[in-house]
C-alpha cells in the first residue's frame, strides 16, 4: 500500500499532518526522528517523506536531526517549519534566528508558480510560527514563496525533489494548505490515493483473520466507541474464538451498562459476558488521589479481570484493546511529549497471562473508527456518541474516588448530558467533573459546605486541540438549577471556559 512517512521532530502537529495526508486519500504513518535511520526508512518503502516542525533550533548542537542521506533515498521530501530549516542546513544552507522578523499567526504569503504551488500561486493567507529561518539557500535551491518579513517562506530543489515550507500547510488557517499538500502527494510523490474508508472493514477483517488464525482472544469492552468497534471487527474475523468481556467497574456513566448490553447481547455469534467488578476496582482505588496512579491501577485491574475471565472460559492467548492512533502518539510512543498515559496504552501491567495484545484500530483516527463501526453495522447511538475515557468517571472525580462521590457525579453528568442533548447542535464532548473544591452554600436558613461541579463542553475535529463550546446560557442555567436542585451535596456549578491547549479535555 502506498504510504507517506511523517518524521516527527517533536512538533505538536505531527499527528495533524498525518491526518491531513490521510484525508487526501494517502495512508500516512509517524516515525520518531530517533528511529529515522536511512536503512529503516528505505525498508518502509514509502512514496514520500514529510519532516515536521519542532521546538528546537537547528544549529544548536543537540537538536534533533536526521542523516543527510534521508533526503537522498530516491523519494521526495517535504520539510515543514523546523523540517524546512533542517533540510536547508543539511544541504549546506544557512539557518539562524529571525530576530525581530519572527512570525506568529496569520501572515500574507506571496507564492511563485512552482511544482508545490501549482494552482495556488499568488497571494494567500498562511499560518506561521517560527523564531529561526533560512538565512541563505543551499546550492540548487530557489525560493518559491515569501512574506513581508521572510524572504524564504518556501524553497525547492526540483532536481533533487526536495521541498521546504516555513509555514504550516496542515493547519486550517493556511488558506491553500490542502492544495499544497495535495500537489506534494499526487504530483510530486506520484501517489494514487489508495487510502479509502470504504472496504476498510473487509481489509482489516481479512488481515486479522490470517494473523490470528487458531488463536483465542478476550476483548475488553469499556463502553466507549473504540473498544466496541474493535470487538465488532474481531467478531467477524474470529467468530466463536473471541469472548467480549464488558467490565462494569463502577466507574460508568448513568445508563451506560444498559446501552452496551443492548448493542452487544443480541449480536448473533458473539460471546458476551458482563462482569460486575465494582468492588474490586473501587477497593483498589480507595485512598488514591494521584491521577496517573488511578490510570495505572485501572489499567492493571482491567487486565486482571480479563485474565480471570480467560481462565474461566477455558483459556485465551490474546487480549484485544481498542487503542487508536492518537492514543499511541499521545502516550509518548510517538515523538511529542507524554501528555498522559492513556490506560489502554501506557497503563498495561508488565506481567500478563496473555501472549500478546491485539490492537486492530492502532492505525486509525477517531472519525475513521466511527466510519468503520458504521460499516460493521453497530447502532448509531453507540458509534456516533461522544468519546468516553477507558478509566471512566475515575478521572472525572478529582481526588479520591468513593462510591458517594461517584453517585453525585453520575447524576450531575446525566443531567448535563440531557440538557445538551436537547440542543440543535451538540458539542464534540460534554460532561461533568466533580472537583475537589468545596465552597459555602446556603439553602433555606442553613449554610452548607458543599461540592463544586464543573461542566465541560468542547468542540473539536480530532481531540488534539479543542475549543470550549459557547453553549446557550439557558442550557447552562437549566443544568445548574437541576443539579443543585436534585443534589443537596452540590453547592456550586461552574462552566469551564478553557481551550486545549493550554488545558486538556479531561481535568485529570
Ligand atoms: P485529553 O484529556 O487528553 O483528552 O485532552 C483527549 C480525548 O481522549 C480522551 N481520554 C482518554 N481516553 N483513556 C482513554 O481511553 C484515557 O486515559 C483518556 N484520557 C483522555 C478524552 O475523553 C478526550 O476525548
Amino acid at each position: 500500500m502506498e504510504k507517506i512517512l511523517v518524521i516527527d521532530f517533536g512538533g505538536q502537529y505531527a499527528l495533524l499532518i498525518a491526518r491531513r495526508v490521510r484525508e487526501l486519500g494517502v495512508y500516512a504513518e509517524i516515525m520518531s526522528w530517533r528511529n529515522a535511520a536511512p536503512e529503516r526508512i528505505a525498508e518502509a518503502h514509502c512514496s514520500g517523506l514529510i519532516l515536521t516542525g519542532g521546538p528546537q533550533s537547528v544549529p544548536e548542537p543537540d537538536s534533533p536531526r536526521c542523516a543527510r542521506e534521508v533526503l537522498h533515498l530516491g523519494v521526495p521530501v517535504l520539510g515543514i517549519c523546523y523540517g524546512c530549516q533542517l533540510m536547508a542546513w543539511l544541504e549546506g544552507g544557512e539557518v539562524g534566528s529571525a530576530g525581530a522578523a519572527g512570525e506568529y499567526g496569520g501572515v500574507r504569503l506571496s507564492a511563485a508558480d512552482s511544482e508545490l504551488f501549482r494552482g495556488c500561486a499568488g497571494e494567500s493567507e498562511c499560518w506561521m510560527s517560527h523564531t529561526d529561518r533560512v538565512l541563505a539557500l543551499p546550492e540548487g535551491f530557489k525560493a518559491t514563496a515569501r512574506t513581508e518579513k521572510c524572504p524564504v517562506a518556501a524553497m525547492e530543489n526540483g532536481a533533487a525533489r526536495l521541498y521546504g515550507l516555513q509555514f504550516h500547510p496542515e493547519v486550517t488557517h493556511t488558506e491553500r494548505g490542502r492544495e499544497i499538500l495535495r500537489n506534494f502527494l499526487y504530483d510530486i510523490c506520484g501517489c494514487e490515493g489508495s487510502w479509502r474508508m470504504d472496504g476498510l472493514a473487509q481489509r482489516l477483517i481479512e488481515r486479522c483473520r490470517s494473523e490470528l488464525a487458531g488463536k483465542r482472544a478476550i476483548c475488553g469492552l469499556s463502553g466507549g466507541v473504540d473498544s466496541a468497534v474493535a470487538a465488532a471487527l474481531l467478531e467477524r474475523a474470529m467468530g466463536g474464538r473471541l469472548h467480549c468481556v464488558f467490565v462494569d467497574h463502577g466507574l460508568l456513566r448513568e445508563g451506560e451498562a444498559e446501552l452496551v448490553e443492548r448493542a452487544f447481547r443480541g449480536r448473533s455469534g458473539l460471546n458476551f459476558v458482563r462482569v460486575d467488578a465494582k468492588e474490586r476496582f473501587l477497593g483498589r482505588l480507595r485512598g488514591v488521589a494521584e491521577p496517573e496512579m488511578k490510570r495505572h491501577i485501572i489499567g492493571e485491574e482491567f487486565v486482571r479481570v480479563f485474565e480471570a475471565e480467560a481462565k474461566r472460559l477455558g483459556g485465551a492467548e490474546l487480549l484485544v484493546q481498542g487503542t487508536i492512533y492518537p492514543d499511541v502518539v499521545e502516550s509518548g510512543t510517538g515523538e511529542a511529549a507524554t501528555i498522559k498515559s492513556h490506560h489502554n496504552v501506557g497503563g498495561l501491567p508488565e506481567r500478563m497471562d496473555f501472549e500478546g495484545v491485539v490492537e486492530p484500530l492502532r492505525e486509525l483516527f477517531k472519525d475513521e473508527v466511527r466510519a468503520l463501526g458504521r460499516e460493521l453495522g453497530l447502532p448509531e447511538e453507540l458509534v456516533g456518541r461522544q468519546p468516553f475515557p477507558g478509566p471512566g468517571l475515575a478521572v472525572r472525580v478529582i481526588g479520591e474516588v468513593t462510591e458517594g462521590r461517584l453517585r453525585v457525579l453520575r447524576r450531575a453528568d446525566a443531567i448535563f448530558r440531557e440538557e445538551v442533548e436537547h440542543l440543535p447542535e451538540r458539542p464534540s464532548q460534554y460532561f461533568a467533573v466533580l472537583t475537589d473544591t468545596r465552597s459555602v452554600g446556603v439553602r433555606g436558613d442553613a449554610r452548607s459546605w458543599g461540592e463544586t461541579v464543573a461542566l465541560r463542553a468542547v468542540t473539536t475535529d480530532d481531540f488534539m486541540t479543542a475549543d470550549w463550546s459557547r453553549l446557550p446560557l439557558e442550557a447552562l442555567a437549566r443544568a445548574s438549577e437541576r443539579i443543585t436542585g436534585e443534589l443537596p451535596e452540590v453547592s456550586r456549578v461552574v462552566y469551564d471556559i478553557t481551550s486545549k491547549p493550554p488545558a486538556t479535555v479531561e481535568w485529570e
